[in-house]
């Protein structure tokens, strides 16, 4: 009993501790700019994406795939599954997600040409030409687009919207999530 008592202690130890850093470092980071700490709903937007990129680009080998704030990057390696790309980049500024995110990648996906990178979306330049995808907030996705981040991307953005940016097409959802836009900056 003492023995199954230590086991369970043992197992839930880490869970624990990594729930309490999780917490700890969430309030270090995104003060000004909390974002959503939901993921994207695969279920639904999965075969979506899908369509969009084989609509959107001919030749997803010369590209890179860029998940900004990408979590542990599910959806950059559910489409990571479903094409060739020259590149994948999955940024993330919070420790436990970035390492979390990295494992499963290691776990899961080590046929997929990922580029970890723990730092904040802001800093990273995308080479081109990319695909961009984003579930972040309205304020971010404004800067990114003001310090040009997007410039020469397909970007592809979660229920938030570019402020005074007309999408090339706006997919409804069924879910809470709304709506998915397509921008095309490639030729910007
Ligand atoms: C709404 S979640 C989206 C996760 C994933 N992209 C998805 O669609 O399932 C937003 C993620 O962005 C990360 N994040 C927020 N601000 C960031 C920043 N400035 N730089 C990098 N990552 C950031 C958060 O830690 C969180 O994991």
């Amino acid at each position: 009993m003492l023995i199954l008592q230590i086991i369970i202690i043992i197992l839930l130890l880490p869970i624990t501790l990594g729930g309490i850093f999780y917490l700890v470092e969430g309030t270090r980071y995104q003060k000004s700019d909390r974002v959503v700490y939901m993921g994207s709903d695969l279920g639904e937007q999965g075969p979506i994406l899908e369509d969009v990129v084989s609509r959107y680009v001919k030749d997803t080998e010369e590209y890179e795939l860029y998940e900004p704030g990408s979590g542990i990057a599910t959806v950059a390696t559910f489409l990571g599954q479903r094409f060739s790309w020259k590149s994948i980049v999955a940024v993330e500024l919070r420790t436990s997600v970035y390492w979390a995110g990295r494992l499963r990648s290691y776990l899961k996906h080590r046929n997929l040409p990922m580029q970890w990178r723990r730092e904040d979306l802001l800093s990273y330049r995308p080479t081109k030409p990319t695909v961009v995808y984003c579930y972040l907030t309205g304020t971010i996705l404004d800067k990114m687009y003001q310090r040009g981040i997007f410039r020469g991307c397909l970007v592809i953005c979660l229920t938030f919207e570019i402020k005074g940016i007309r999408p090339k097409e706006i997919i409804p959802l069924k879910s809470w999530q709304k709506e998915i836009r397509v921008y095309d900056f490639r030729k910007d």
